[in-house]
């Protein structure tokens, strides 16, 4: 959650560190602030809202001038979002600085000790107790910030990325991390260097980037090598300078209203991206690296457990017929926030697979612990190129998505599902469970996905047309059965959370169990009704729902007429096999959302109350 960025240099640190604000607002959006020091004074400003609000108050609060700065984008965890608990946070003396993305759980037993010590406390954040026992410790041990900023870090109890300025030790930036990223640019002959949440801030001045693990701390001068310790024992890294692979275009706009639709319309070139190398129809081959070099352990696993949060969850859930069907394991999908927390029954025999987007949720990245230290074989699935999950994993594989922005995870999805659906298809050749008829038919129709969907993208405007009837609408349905159900929770979660009208996914067939209650002619409800997915049964459904007067908008295969009869607003998808339908079924309940939320004034890429990379509990 949070974003935060820096500088240290002979540039001048304001431009640099806002736009890298604005880059970073998908972690967190409910407040920003700044401070910059102009070679005398430290110069704060910070605000509630967002970081083109703090633009607006820098110009008329203080002065934009210095050549070393930290910024910080919030997403509130401890107090409200208000002027007064936006980062940086000012210790008592004046002279630290701190920005921090995390929480500090055992803050309130430090407040109490350091308000017993003479300390006020001006917010009601957990950092700013942070800074001021940094203050404490560096005053009563007599030690450089460095040191204070460690000994304070092994008092707490939490998880944080940390960046943390000294005005009596001007040319030096301190940057830790817990459980939640921060990565350090670092300039042409080491003359300058930036901080930030993740690399965007500064791809454009420099490719050669320093990841902190969890439990590093960096001190960062001027003109010298970056130093990296071990917060628990003080013992050097080695530095570790990664090239950035990342290019400027893929985190910009590039012409499109929002970020969301760049991404949406983006799914036919990251579909494709992600079986790269990886399906060779032709030669009847797939090939995933991070699974061949385990295969044992994926034909010998009694069981998988998918453990992933939101949409990601959605995607497993996918995988859990398509692992069922394929490769005939036994399949659980779980709530990494639950699996964690409910001592579940783990042995070496099982597989985890590991699903997420950004690589840093806290929940997922906690399961991934749980499971390994059970002995179980934990695989990643991950977009974000080393980020804490894909490295925290025993094996995994990249989805190649490319940096996904919009706060509401579009392309992430389909790539998730592409990646699970080959892993399947791979494990089902090796154990025998398909025949080589069938898995050669599936790589075809695999390879034929990116066209098929971008064929859907073309239908844009007949979906801009049904949102325009229902925008006004307070409540929805989502329907669907067998590898559509899931599609149809993940319909329900793009639109509720965009457009904030409260949506509803279930299968087809519960819906006489509880919610058909609902169902009014009021109500639209969005039904999946594919041809080769339990077809008949859908249409049943459809019926139930037409006899109650509910307004129903039915994606179908192209070419249907039953449901065309039914239904208010059709959605025609290309034929494919029914296991990969997801794939395209769900792009037009993207665009669904997408221009609802649009047509009612929504920021569709920052919704409300939410971040984009959850790494808090
Ligand atoms: C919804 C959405 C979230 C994420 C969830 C997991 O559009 O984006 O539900 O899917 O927070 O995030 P990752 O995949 O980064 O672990």
């Amino acid at each position: 959650m949070c974003g935060i960025t820096g500088y240290i240099g002979y540039r001048e640190a304001y431009p640099i560190i806002i736009n890298g604000l604005k880059r970073l607002e998908y972690r967190g959006y409910d407040s920003a602030g700044v401070m910059l020091y102009d070679g005398n004074n430290i110069n704060l400003s910070k605000t509630k809202g967002k970081v083109s609000h703090l633009q607006e108050n820098v110009k008329h609060e203080i002065s934009d001038k210095g050549t070393l700065g930290i910024g910080h984008t919030r997403w509130a965890t401890h107090g409200i979002p208000n002027d007064v608990n936006s980062h940086p946070h000012v210790s008592q003396s004046g002279n630290l600085v701190i920005v921090h993305n995390g929480i500090i759980e055992n803050y309130d037993a430090i407040k109490q000790e350091l308000i017993s010590r003479g300390y006020t406390f001006h917010s009601d954040t957990d950092t700013e107790v942070l800074i001021n026992l940094i203050e404490e410790i560096k005053g009563q041990e007599k030690v450089k910030l460095g040191k204070a900023v460690q000994i304070a870090l092994n008092q707490v109890i939490g998880a944080y990325a940390i960046a943390v300025f000294d005005k009596t030790k001007p040319d030096e930036i301190v940057v830790a991390r817990l459980g939640s990223p921060i990565a350090i640019g670092v300039g042409k002959d080491l003359k300058e260097f930036f901080i930030a949440s993740d690399a965007s801030p500064f791809i454009e001045y420099t490719k050669d980037a320093v990841y902190l693990e969890d439990e590093e701390l960096a001190i960062i001068k001027m003109g010298r090598e970056v130093k990296v310790r071990k917060i628990n024992d003080d013992s050097f890294v080695d530095l570790k300078i990664q090239e950035l692979q990342m290019n400027l275009e893929q985190i910009e706009k590039g012409g499109y209203e929002h970020f969301m639709l760049k991404e949406i319309y983006e799914q036919p070139r990251a579909i494709t991206d992600t079986f790269r190398g990886r399906l060779l129809a032709n030669e009847g081959i797939i090939k995933i690296s991070g699974l061949e070099n385990n295969m044992k352990k994926f034909l010998n696993a009694e069981r998988i457990i998918i453990v992933a949060c939101g949409t990601s969850w959605h995607a497993g859930l996918v995988a859990e017929y398509t692992f069922e069907e394929f490769a005939r394991i036994p399949v659980e999908v779980e709530y990494a926030s639950e699996f964690r927390y409910r001592n579940p029954v783990i042995t070496e025999k099982d597989v985890v697979i590991a699903i997420s987007q950004s690589g840093e949720t806290a929940d997922t990245l906690a399961a991934i612990k749980l499971a390994r230290s059970k002995g179980a074989f934990v695989f990643g699935v991950c977009n974000v190129v080393g980020s804490s999950i894909a490295r925290e994993n025993d094996s995994g594989a990249y989805t190649h998505a490319g940096p996904e922005i919009g706060v509401a995870s579009t392309k992430a999805f389909t790539t998730q599902i592409t990646l699970l659906t080959l892993i399947a298809l791979r494990l089902a050749r090796a154990k025998g469970t398909m025949t080589s008829a069938d898995f050669r038919l599936y790589l075809q129709e695999m390879e034929l996905i990116p066209n098929k969907v971008e064929q859907l993208l073309k239908i844009d405007d007949h979906i801009k047309a049904i949102a325009k009837k229902y925008l006004l609408s307070t409540n929805c349905l989502y329907l669907g059965r067998g590898y559509n159900f899931p599609v149809a929770l993940e319909g329900a979660l793009k639109l509720k959370e965009i457009s904030y009208i409260h949506a509803e996914g279930y299968p087809a067939a519960e819906m006489k169990h509880g919610p058909i209650a609902l169902i009014d002619d009021r109500m639209p409800v969005i039904v999946i009704a594919t041809s080769k997915g339990h077809y008949e049964k859908v249409v049943s459904n459809i019926q139930e729902i037409k006899s109650r007067s509910g307004k129903i908008i039915a994606v179908v295969t192209e070419g249907d007429t039953t449901v065309r009869d039914l239904a208010d607003h059709v959605i025609e998808i290309p034929e494919t096999e029914e296991a990969l339908s997801p794939l395209l079924t769900t792009i037009p309940l993207q665009l669904l959302s997408y221009h609802i939320a649009v047509m009612r004034g929504c920021n569709v890429d920052q919704p409300r109350n939410l971040a984009k990379s959850v790494t808090v509990e």
